[in-house]
C-alpha cells in the first residue's frame, strides 16, 4: 500500500570516511568492472537474479532451509518486524534489480516508505517503472555504499541482501547503519561470508568433488567440479572482504537470530549442468536432494565444514567501542600496505619516471618511451613473478596483496597504451 507521502531523502554520500579502503585499491577500475558485471546478468521476470540462481534445485534448497531448519525466512523476518511498526521506514542496501524490494512493498499491509540503493544506475529502471505503475512507495537511488551517509535515527529497518560481500568500506557502512537505525531498529542481513574472493575453502571444494564422484550416474556422470584455486586478481567487488563481514558486524550489533548455512550445496545446485539434473518435482530427485541438504546441514553443525552464508537479524549495540574499532581497522590497513610494500615502491618509481618524461623535451620523449617500454616489460615480468609468490604465500588474504599489484599493472598498461 502506498503511503502517498513524498519520500524524504534520508540517504546520500559523503567523502568523510574514516577508514577508506577504496584509496588503497584501483577503485575506479573495480567500480567499472562491478557495473559491467551486473548490467549483463540474467534477470527473472520478478526482477531477481536469474540464470543458475533461478535453477529449481537452488530454490528448493532455500525452501528446505526455511521450512525444516530455520522455521523462518528473510521475507518472514521482514514482515514480522514491520507488522509491529507504524509507517515503517525501510532502507535496502545494494538492491540490484529491485525484485525483493517490490515484493516487500506489495506485501506490507500498512503505509510504509522504502529507499533502495545500488551502485549501478542502469539496473534500477525497470523496478522504478514498476513501483510507479503499481503506486508503490519506493525510491530507487543510484549510490555508492562505500561512501554511504544515512540521516541519524531515520530507519526502522535496514536490509542487506547479497550486497555486503561487495563492500570495501565495511567499517564505514556498519557505523552508518548503526547511526541511521532508530533505537528499536533492526538490521537484517542475508549474505555470503565464505572465503574472501573465492567463497569456498579448499576443504569444502574437495568434499564437493568427492561427493559428485560418488553420486548415482543419473546425476554425477560426466560432471567434474572445478578444483580449488587460490584467490587471484580481484575482478569487480565480488567477495572483496567477505570473511570480515560477520566479525565486523559484531562490533556494532548483537544478533537476535543467526543462521549460518551452505558448506557445499551452492556448488551442486547452481552448477550449470549438475543443478539442472535435479527436478524437485520428481519424488526420487526430491529425496536425493533432501539427503544432500541434510548432509550439508550436518557438516556445518558438526563443525566439519565451514558455512559460507548467513541469514541474521541484528539489533544495535547500546555502545560501540569506536576506539577499538578504529585501532583494529588501522592495523588491518597497515598490514595490507606493509604486505604490498614492494608493489607500492614500484608504483612510486613509475610516478617518478612519468614526471621525468613530461618534464623533458619532445625529442627526448621518443627515446624515453622506448626505454620505458623495455623497463616496463621487464617490470611486468617481475610483477607477474611477485604476484605468483605472494598469492601462494598469503593465499587467505590475497586480495589485499593483489590490489596494489593490480594498481601497478593498471598504471603500466596506461603507460604502454
Ligand atoms: C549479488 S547482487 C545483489 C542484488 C540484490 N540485493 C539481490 O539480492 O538480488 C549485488 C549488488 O550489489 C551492488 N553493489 C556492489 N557494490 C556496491 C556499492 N559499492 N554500492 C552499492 N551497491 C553495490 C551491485 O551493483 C549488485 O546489484
Amino acid at each position: 500500500m502506498n503511503s502517498g507521502t513524498k519520500i524524504e531523502s534520508l540517504v546520500t554520500t559523503t567523502q568523510k570516511v574514516e577508514h577508506d579502503w577504496t584509496r588503497i585499491s584501483d577503485y575506479s577500475q573495480l567500480v567499472e568492472e562491478e557495473i559491467q558485471e551486473y548490467s549483463n546478468i540474467e534477470v527473472t521476470d520478478n526482477l531477481r537474479e536469474g540464470g543458475i540462481h533461478a535453477q529449481n534445485a537452488w530454490r528448493f534448497w532455500f525452501e528446505y532451509l526455511s521450512e525444516r531448519v530455520w522455521k523462518t525466512s528473510l521475507a518472514e523476518e521482514i514482515m514480522a518486524f514491520c507488522d509491529d511498526i507504524v509507517d515503517p521506514r525501510i532502507l535496502s542496501l545494494g538492491c540490484g534489480y529491485g525484485g525483493i524490494e517490490l515484493d516487500i512493498a506489495k506485501s506490507l499491509k500498512s503505509t510504509y516508505q522504502i529507499t533502495a540503493v545500488d551502485l549501478n544506475p542502469g539496473i534500477l529502471d525497470k523496478a522504478r517503472a514498476e513501483a510507479q505503475a503499481k503506486n508503490l512507495n519506493i525510491q530507487f537511488l543510484p549510490l555508492d555504499l562505500n561512501f554511504l551517509q544515512i540521516k541519524e535515527k531515520s530507519f526502522d529497518l535496514i536490509i542487506a541482501h547479497a550486497s555486503l560481500h561487495h563492500i570495501l568500506n565495511l567499517e564505514h557502512v556498519f557505523s552508518q547503519i548503526h547511526m541511521g537505525l532508530k533505537d528499536h531498529g533492526r538490521l537484517i542481513v542475508q549474505d555470503i561470508i565464505g572465503k574472501t574472493q573465492v567463497l569456498f575453502w579448499k576443504q569444502n571444494v574437495d568434499f564437493a568433488i568427492d561427493l559428485v564422484h560418488k553420486m548415482p550416474p543419473k546425476y554425477g556422470a560426466g560432471i567434474e567440479l572445478p578444483p580449488y584455486s587460490e584467490p587471484a586478481i580481484q575482478i569487480g567487488m565480488e567477495g572483496i572482504r567477505q570473511e570480515e563481514i560477520e566479525p565486523l558486524l559484531n562490533d556494532y550489533f548483537v544478533p537476535t537470530k543467526m543462521f549460518k548455512y551452505g558448506s557445499f550445496m551452492r556448488m551442486v545446485c547452481t552448477h550449470p549442468d549438475l543443478g539442472k539434473r535435479f527436478d524437485p518435482g520428481i519424488e526420487a530427485d526430491k529425496r536425493y536432494l533432501q539427503s544432500l541438504f541434510d548432509l550439508d546441514v550436518q557438516q556445518v553443525e558438526e563443525g566439519r565444514l565451514r558455512a559460507t552464508e548467513m541469514l541474521a537479524v541484528y539489533e544495535k549495540k547500546d555502545s560501540v567501542n569506536v576506539t577499538a574499532i578504529n585501532t583494529a581497522a588501522r592495523a588491518r590497513i597497515d598490514a595490507f600496505l606493509a604486505s604490498g610494500e614492494v608493489a607500492q615502491s614500484v608504483l612510486s618509481q613509475d610516478k617518478a619516471l612519468l614526471a621525468e618524461v613530461s618534464a623533458g623535451s619532445l625529442a627526448d620523449v621518443s627515446d624515453e618511451i622506448k626505454r620505458l617500454r623495455f623497463a616496463l616489460t621487464e617490470r611486468d615480468r617481475t610483477i607477474a613473478d611477485l604476484k605468483r609468490i605472494i598469492d601462494k604465500t598469503f593465499a587467505s588474504r590475497s586480495w589485499r596483496i593483489t590490489a596494489p599489484i593490480r594498481r601497478v599493472s593498471s598504471l603500466l598498461r596506461k603507460v604502454l597504451n
